[in-house]
């Protein structure tokens, strides 16, 4: 059976340039590593089952972190160059009429910019290459065009260190992205001969084995040389962050977002923001956050994996992880939502507050200086300043239940496990070990004692010591 398109993506390098004990395609860019995007352009193309990803260096670790899209992943057990990690995908890729294949360190590759590809290959190419004309040509591969031909034909792809004095020059590049008819493809792999320079098998030198051969090798230019750029050092895969993130503060501002000084933020690629909500100037948000719309988020927060609903304020400061936020609430300045915190609609969680698994409910208020863990608290209740849940023993942790409307006076604790009613109170400065009725006062501290004079009597007595 012959089936249309097979996409092998190269992604079993070291990236000896990084120098890193990552392997390459696990480098982030936008939150998300350059072989989870390469993958995500793929998939757009075709079905997740038509995907060869080549793993090798640190291949599990690979494999493990890119299983769940469901790809099919083919071993380069030794890492002897890009021709060699396509020979090793022979045996996937020959039920396929057409290979296009991807680079795991390019990934900024949009399916459109694909799709262009795919269409100029139809012309009857043996295999055509995407190249680009970026700002500075140098480390890649260049084009050389074949002469007085049609511009369309390629002679040669020659990488940076065979380059002559006079091949200096030229520059148009290979974006290390081509499609291939599967039949020469697969004929002119057997043809590749080690580099003489570094022993690798390059699959550039195909342009050459096909020219040689009389095959067609095309070339068709990016739209964009910013978009096919590869990360081979940490200064390459920065500068691939910062034109994602830009990427993605354009695309929610286009959404209806205000991003004040965008430059400024750290917003990750799969981050979604409803319109009119606001970003001051160095917010972070990452991961999968999803926020509503009429927000405001001011300067300094830092939102992670979270959702947030819409009409939330988030004040100066404030850090939020894996938390789900109400409609209305306000947070901060200076908040702390750990894992787990789900705070209701129209709820205030104040200045030097710390939420970890703790649920509040519509409008409950703790609004200075709290540590709220483990806690089920209702809704309307009032969590004054200074309120502790002292919720783990030593070994375990307990949980606080906090029924609706209730009142927690200033500097409480309460020792879980701990249950208090709706409506109760708890006197300003209690250490609340029992249950709490539902209506209940609950007054746990010393009693004051006030001794009349006592204070003046002192002094006076002092004064007449020295
Ligand atoms: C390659 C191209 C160069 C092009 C550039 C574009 C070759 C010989 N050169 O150079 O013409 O301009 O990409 O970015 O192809 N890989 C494997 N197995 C290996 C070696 C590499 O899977 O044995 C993978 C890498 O993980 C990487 C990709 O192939 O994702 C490209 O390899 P890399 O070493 O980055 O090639 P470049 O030097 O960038
Ligand atoms: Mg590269």
């Amino acid at each position: 059976m012959t089936t249309e398109l097979a996409i092998v993506i190269m992604a079993a390098g070291k990236g000896t340039r990084l120098k890193s004990r990552r392997p390459k395609v696990l480098h982030e860019i936008g939150g998300k590593s350059l072989l989870a995007h390469v993958i995500r352009a793929a998939s757009q193309i075709v079905p997740a089952a038509q995907i060869y990803v080549v793993i090798g260096h640190q291949a599990e670790q690979v494999r493990a972190s890119l299983a769940h899209t469901g790809v099919q992943f083919v071993l380069q057990d030794q890492q002897l160059g890009t021709g060699h990690a396509i020979q090793c995908a022979r045996e996937a890729i020959a039920g396929y009429k057409q290979t296009l294949v991807l680079s795991g360190d390019v990934p900024l590759i949009r399916p459109e910019t694909i799709r262009m590809l795919l269409e100029a290959h139809q012309l009857g190419s043996a295999m055509t290459i995407l190249t680009a004309q970026p700002e500075n040509p140098f480390g890649y591969g260049r084009i050389l065009r074949r002469k007085g031909e049609n511009s369309r034909q390629v002679e040669a792809i020659i990488e940076q260190k065979s380059l002559t004095q006079e091949q200096l020059s030229l520059r148009e590049v290979n974006t290390g992205i081509y499609a291939f008819q599967t039949a020469p493809l697969l004929d002119g792999l057997n043809e590749i001969t080690p580099n003489e320079g570094n022993g690798e098998y390059y699959l550039t030198d195909l342009a050459r084995i096909f020219v040689q051969a009389g095959k067609l090798v095309a070339a068709v230019e990016a739209p964009d040389a910013n978009e096919v750029l590869g990360a081979n050092t940490i200064p390459e895969l920065v500068a691939l962050d910062a034109t994602m993130r830009a990427a993605t503060a354009n695309r929610l501002m286009l959404e209806g977002v205000t991003i004040y000084r965008p430059e400024t933020c750290v917003i990750d690629a799969d981050v979604q923001v409803g319109s009119d909500t606001v970003i001051e100037p160095y917010v972070q948000i990452l991961g999968k956050t999803v926020i509503g719309s009429d927000c405001l988020v001011r300067s300094s927060t830092v939102i992670e994996n979270s959702t947030l609903g819409n009409g939330v304020l988030v004040r100066q400061s404030c850090v939020i992880a894996e938390s789900t936020i109400g409609n209305g609430a306000k947070l901060g300045p200076f908040a702390h939502l750990r894992p787990g915190s789900d705070i209701g609609e129209e709820a205030h969680i104040g200045n030097f507050v710390e939420t970890k698994k703790a649920k509040l409910g519509k409008g409950a208020k703790a609004n200075h200086l709290s540590y709220l863990g483990d806690a089920d608290i209702g809704a309307g209740c009032n969590i004054g300043a200074g309120v502790i849940t002292c919720n783990y023993d030593g070994v375990n942790k307990h949980g606080t239940f906090i029924g609706q409307n209730a009142f927690i006076g200033s500097d409480s604790t309460l020792v879980a496990p701990i249950r208090i009613g709706d409506g109760a109170y708890v006197g300003a400065g209690s250490c609340i070990t029992r249950e709490v009725p539902a209506g209940a006062l609950a007054v746990g501290r010393s009693r004051q004692v006030t001794k009349e004079g006592w204070a003046s009597a002192r002094r006076t007595a002092r004064s007449l010591e020295s």
